[in-house]
């Protein structure tokens, strides 16, 4: 069902009449008490007013069924809302496992993707109709919020962690994509386009790649070029733990504690690598907090995740590591992996300008 709220945007994704549905009751609900209120206080001030300057009113008892009814008719309004409201925030902040994967990385003032097939764009977001996207996202700087109206989506980037939402577009069309937090001088202008094309269509474009390979192989370069490969042995033998199957899996902790290694656990190993060490390891490993992007953090990331799902329990995993890094090894002396991904279309000059008055380099503690 879906209840038109006027001047609202397309409904565009598959839960944006569920968003709309919420705010017209809630919109009705406001419309319907006020006017209630504003007609009861004209009635009883006409029907109850002085008639007679010496009029002395009657003084009021308790009425108990008056006062449970106004009592108990607003909790069960405000608990369906929360009821209502609570199923549809998880309904968009819980993206399905099966979902397409989308890298957004925000800064100062524009909005970075990478897709998984390798395809990267600024201030803009192809995205396949009938598709569901879940976006994985962070910042290099200061807060951002990424809002999409006619998806009904909007969800803060946060330093220092990833921020997880998803969608599926419903409508071929071009949208508005908004930068929601306020960041700085051009915050305004930290805005783009979404385009949502028909499956056929959406393939096309990505076969114009630029070529520079998926996140997953462009993290494994970069695996290669900081020297990662020389302790994370694929054999396990090396000083720091194999990374074959990790992602996904529960892993020890030295304190004895444990944790379930997902994206943020990746990127905290590797930004903060003595806050989580691995059970039976020394807290050797140097932190890459300036030697890596977001975005390159977040390649290796994809790089760690792709040793779980091609070569899990096998040792052909193994094999395929060491073949891989002879040739990776060989091309990443040539390789522009390293530069930054914001060169090929950068519409703002201040980008590398240390923001002043902006929140400082976070340190990524979770
Ligand atoms: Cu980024 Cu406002």
């Amino acid at each position: 069902m879906q209840i038109p709220v006027p001047f609202s945007p397309d409904q565009a994704s598959s839960y944006a009449s569920d968003a709309d549905n919420l705010y017209a009751f809630l919109w009705t609900l406001t419309i319907v008490f006020g006017l209630g209120l504003v007609i009861a206080i004209f009635y009883f001030a006409i029907k109850y007013r002085r008639r007679s300057p010496n009029e002395v009113g009657h003084p009021v008892a308790g009425a108990i069924s008056l006062e449970l009814t106004w009592t108990i008719i607003p909790f069960l309004i405000s608990m369906g809302i929360f009821v209502w409201a609570t199923e549809l925030y998880f309904k968009i902040y819980r993206p399905p496992a099966n979902a397409k994967e989308v890298y957004v990385v925000g800064k100062q003032w524009m909005w970075k993707i990478q897709h998984t097939e390798g395809q990267r764009e600024i201030n803009e977001l192809h995205v396949p109709l009938g598709t569901r996207i879940k976006l994985i996202m962070t910042t290099e700087d200061v807060i951002h919020s990424f809002y999409i109206p006619a998806f009904r989506m909007k969800l803060d980037v946060v330093p220092g962690r990833y921020s997880n939402v998803w969608f599926e577009p419903t409508q071929v069309g071009k949208y508005e994509l908004f930068c929601a937090e306020y960041c700085g001088t051009s915050h305004s202008g930290m805005i783009g386009s979404v385009y949502v094309m028909e499956p056929a269509d959406y393939q096309a474009w990505l076969a114009g790649g630029t070529g520079e390979g998926t996140p997953a192989q462009q993290g494994e370069k970069l695996f290669q070029q900081l020297a990662c490969s020389s302790c994370h042995l694929a054999s396990g033998q090396g000083r720091g733990p194999r990374l074959q199957g990790v992602f996904g899996s529960t892993v020890e902790l030295a304190d004895g504690s444990k944790v379930v290694a997902n994206e943020d656990y990746v990127r905290e190993s590797i930004l903060n690598p003595r806050a989580k060490v691995v059970a039976g390891f020394q807290p050797i490993m140097p932190t890459f907090q300036s030697l890596v992007s977001e975005e390159q953090v977040l390649q290796l990331v994809a790089y760690v995740r792709s040793l779980t799902q091609e070569g899990q329990g096998s040792n052909a995993s193994g094999a395929a590591g060491s073949t891989t890094s002879g040739t990776a090894s060989g091309s990443a002396a040539s390789a522009p992996a390293s530069t930054p991904a914001s060169s090929t279309a950068t519409p703002q000059t201040t980008q590398s300008k240390p923001n002043a008055g902006q929140a400082p380099k976070p340190k990524p503690k979770p």
